[in-house]
């Protein structure tokens, strides 16, 4: 499977699908359980700090068919470990992002985001959510981009000591054929 470039991803008129997308030079596929050891692998270096305590081994091997991974000619690209919430299953929640630093700023998180939340949306999620670190600008950075309000940082949210700041997006607007194009368009 194929990831779209950002200006592809703003496709009308194709069934909402996680597995749906035609694009160019990196391909995306469903995650699997397995690919737990090679995210892990990288992710503290990835985000230039220890989290691999916040990505335990069960958000692959019980969310992996709502996960992705995007893989290029040198390995692990991207991933997204995400899903629907089973406690409220009007809320889609984007646990894990991360990019390779050097594929960072080509679209491929915004294409993961989109290839999650256009599926999300097609099943009746109303709402997606996510947190990050207070610290993270370049996460918060991202989610503002993608049209997702951001609250001021919450002291304590983690427990104490552990200031988050939350991401909440509508998905009221996207439809059965409209991809995260429209995810990304409001300020
Ligand atoms: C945050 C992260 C996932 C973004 O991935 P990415 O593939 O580079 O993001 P995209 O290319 O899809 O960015 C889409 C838009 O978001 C915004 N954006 C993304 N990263 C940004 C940054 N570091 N600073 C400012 N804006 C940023 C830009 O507007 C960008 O569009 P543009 O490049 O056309 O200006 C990546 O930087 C990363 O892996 N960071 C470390 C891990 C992390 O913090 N993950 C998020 C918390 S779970």
């Amino acid at each position: 499977m194929i990831i779209p470039t950002s200006s592809q991803l703003r496709y009308l008129g194709k069934p909402a699908s996680i597995d749906d997308m035609v694009g160019d030079d990196v391909e995306s596929r469903v995650a699997r359980p397995q690919d737990y050891d090679r995210i892990v692998a990288v992710i503290d270096d990835w985000w230039g700090r220890p989290v691999r305590a916040s990505l335990p081994r069960l958000f692959l091997d019980h969310f992996w068919a709502t996960s992705r991974v995007t893989d290029d000619e040198y390995g692990l690209a991207a991933f997204l470990v995400a899903f629907v919430s089973p406690s409220a299953p009007e809320l889609a929640y984007l646990h894990f992002v991360g990019v390779r630093p050097d594929r960072r700023r080509s679209g491929l998180a915004e294409s993961l985001y989109g290839e999650f939340l256009t599926y999300a949306s097609s099943v009746g999620c109303r709402q997606a959510r996510a947190v990050t670190a207070s610290g993270n600008e370049g996460s918060i950075r991202f989610h503002q981009r993608l049209g997702f309000d951001v609250s001021a940082p919450m002291p304590n949210y983690n427990g104490v000591g552990r200031a988050m700041v939350t991401f909440a997006r509508s998905l009221e607007t996207m439809t059965r054929t409209a991809s995260i194009g429209s995810a990304r368009l409001p300020a």
